[in-house]
């Protein structure tokens, strides 16, 4: 009976100890129930991450097909899953062969090529797109290569900001050759003018030594004729390097458009149609209004000749806000108002190369004889000058469109603009006396001589020092002070302010093949001061001078 009785207890210690067992069981088969829903969970969620990932992801076999691609490239290539799964990557690939060949090779163990690749891919619609892939390969746990994973970015956007700024890069390395060209074309017009000063006085005297009959009289013209064309070469030079005298008026760019119509129509021909869009309320600007003539005339010939059978020109103007975000795409423009000013052309249009070139002196596409290639490096010149800015727009076989912006006047026109009379030319003689100051020797002695010719005393001085010391000296009146604007150690400014004290009674009047930037502030003369651009003729000197001392004081 004890025994049994032990046997009983026993097997009651068993069971407790089995039942103990089962909820052991039954923990670990619930934290293993745990487990696997969690496993779930981050499988799902990796799936999720896989397909709703902003980038592309697939993967390769050792064969290189596809074994699985996300929904984000699904998406951007326009294929189902179902179209691109088994296939060879390299298919959907505009470079295939070589595609599949660093592919292979990377399969294969290949370790010399980068694991980042831009590849076109083609889209199921037929439009290809510039993608970034990165492929790494997968390895087994031996360490045997069985697969490549790849993440796949569209680099579409990339590459418009890349061209955008290689774009504004390649505008900026063109405004600084036509800026430096500029400075260098100025330079050189400027010593180019002093010679033909000697060219055209000298040829002028010979002239007048020989009859009209003698056949030397006509050669001599020649030569005078052909120093006449270098001078106008000079002239669009010096304009092209913003080295002009400018005449600046504020008024209203219609009233130019508007006065040249008649010319303009004459210029263009018939075959030629002539359009204006003028806005009424357009604001003013300051500028040169000879100057801007000079541009729209050169604008014009040029849409002229880009259409031998005809077409339209079109003129408009227009009021425009530039703001700071158009004057960060631009070189050189400031935000502010502007006068917008369209000279367009439905002819035969350029092509970049040519767009790239437009601007520089000598550039032209026409044959021999037919063009100089200065008349856009003008209307270059006089546009910055007058602190403006110019496009262009083209397409070969359509057209093109020059754009001109210039600042807004802080003053409104005041009065109609009026054509500034020529200079009046009279060569009166004369019985006064001029203080000539000029470096040049050859120069120097030419003026002398017309001067003299004329009836004129001439004092004549090489520097300002010199003729400080003539105004010293010389005890009757001086009239008049002729001098050269830059010369080595005074300046024709810093001589004027020293001098008239010491001759009261004396005017003045500055003669330069190039403006100095001691009278000619950001281009502009001050107002009341006389002024000769080399190379002038005789004839224009003396009627200049007589001007200036008929002038009432
Ligand atoms: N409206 C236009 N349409 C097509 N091409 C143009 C136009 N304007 C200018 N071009 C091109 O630009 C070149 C340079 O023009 P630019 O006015 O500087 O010189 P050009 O007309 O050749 O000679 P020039 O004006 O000195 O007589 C031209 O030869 C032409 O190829
Ligand atoms: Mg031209």
């Amino acid at each position: 009976m004890k025994g049994l009785y032990k046997k009983k207890s026993q097997l009651i210690e068993e069971l407790a100890a089995l039942r103990q067992r089962v909820k052991e069981l039954e923990e670990s088969a619930r934290k293993h129930q745990q487990a696997e829903e969690a496993l779930e969970e981050s499988k799902e969620k990796y799936r999720q991450i896989y397909d709703e990932a902003p980038i592309g992801f697939h993967e390769l076999n050792s064969e290189g097909n596809i074994v699985q691609v996300n929904r984000a490239e699904l998406e951007i290539l326009g294929y189902t899953a179902e179209e691109m799964l088994s296939q060879p990557v390299w298919k959907f690939v505009v470079e295939e062969e070589l595609t599949r060949k660093i592919l292979m090779a990377k399969i294969a163990g290949d370790v010399s090529f980068h694991e980042t690749f831009e590849r076109t891919y083609r889209r199921k619609d037929g439009t290809t797109l510039p993608v970034l892939v990165k492929d790494r390969v997968i390895r087994d746990k031996g360490g045997q290569i069985i697969g490549i994973r790849s993440t796949f970015e569209d680099i579409t956007e990339r590459r418009k900001s890349e061209e955008a700024l290689s774009k504004s890069e390649e505008q900026l390395r063109q405004w600084q050759k036509v800026e430096a060209i500029g400075k260098l074309a100025g330079g050189v017009a400027h010593d180019f003018n002093n010679l033909l000063m000697t060219i055209k006085g000298y040829s002028e005297i010979l002239l007048g030594k020989f009859d009209p009959g003698d056949p030397r009289h006509e050669e001599v013209e020649e030569i005078l004729m052909a120093a006449e064309r270098a001078t106008s070469l000079t002239r669009q030079l010096l304009a092209f390097g913003r080295r002009q005298v400018l005449h600046p008026q504020v008024l209203d760019l219609n009233g130019i458009v508007t006065n040249m119509n008649k010319m303009l129509r004459r210029l263009i021909g018939e075959d030629i149609q002539l359009l204006t869009a003028l806005d009424q309320e357009l604001w003013s600007v300051k500028v040169d209004p000879g100057q801007i003539e000079q541009v729209i005339m050169n604008l014009a010939v040029n849409a002229r000749d880009a259409m031998p059978r005809g077409g339209k020109l079109t003129i408009e103007t227009k009021n425009v806000v530039l703001d700071e975000n158009y004057a960060r795409q631009y070189v050189s423009v400031k935000p502010g108002p502007y006068v917008m000013m369209a000279v367009s052309d439905n002819g035969c249009g350029m092509d970049k190369e040519t767009q790239s070139h437009l601007f520089e002196p000598f550039f032209t596409t026409k044959e021999k004889g037919k063009g100089t290639g200065l008349g856009l490096s003008t209307v270059y010149g006089i546009v910055k000058q007058s602190g403006g800015n110019i496009w262009v727009y083209s397409e070969p076989g359509r057209g093109t469109s020059f754009k001109i912006y210039l600042p807004k006047a802080a003053e409104s026109a005041k009065e109609k603009y009026r054509p500034i009379e020529p200079t009046r030319i009279s060569a009166r003689q004369g019985a006064e006396t001029i203080l000539l100051v000029e470096d040049e020797k050859a120069v120097r002695t030419m003026i002398r001589k017309t001067l003299q010719s004329n009836g004129y005393t001439v004092l004549e001085a090489h520097h300002g020092q010199e003729a400080l010391h003539i105004c010293d000296q010389y005890s009757g009146p001086i009239h008049l002070l002729v001098t050269d604007v830059v010369m080595p150690r005074m300046s024709g400014k810093e001589l004027a302010e020293k001098a008239t004290p010491k001759h009261p009674e004396m005017k003045v009047l500055y003669m330069s093949g190039y403006p100095d930037n001691s009278i000619v502030q950001h281009g502009v003369l001050e107002p009341g001061t006389e002024f000769l651009q080399k190379p002038f003729t005789f004839k224009a000197l003396e009627g200049k001078v007589r001007e200036i001392l008929d002038k009432p004081s």
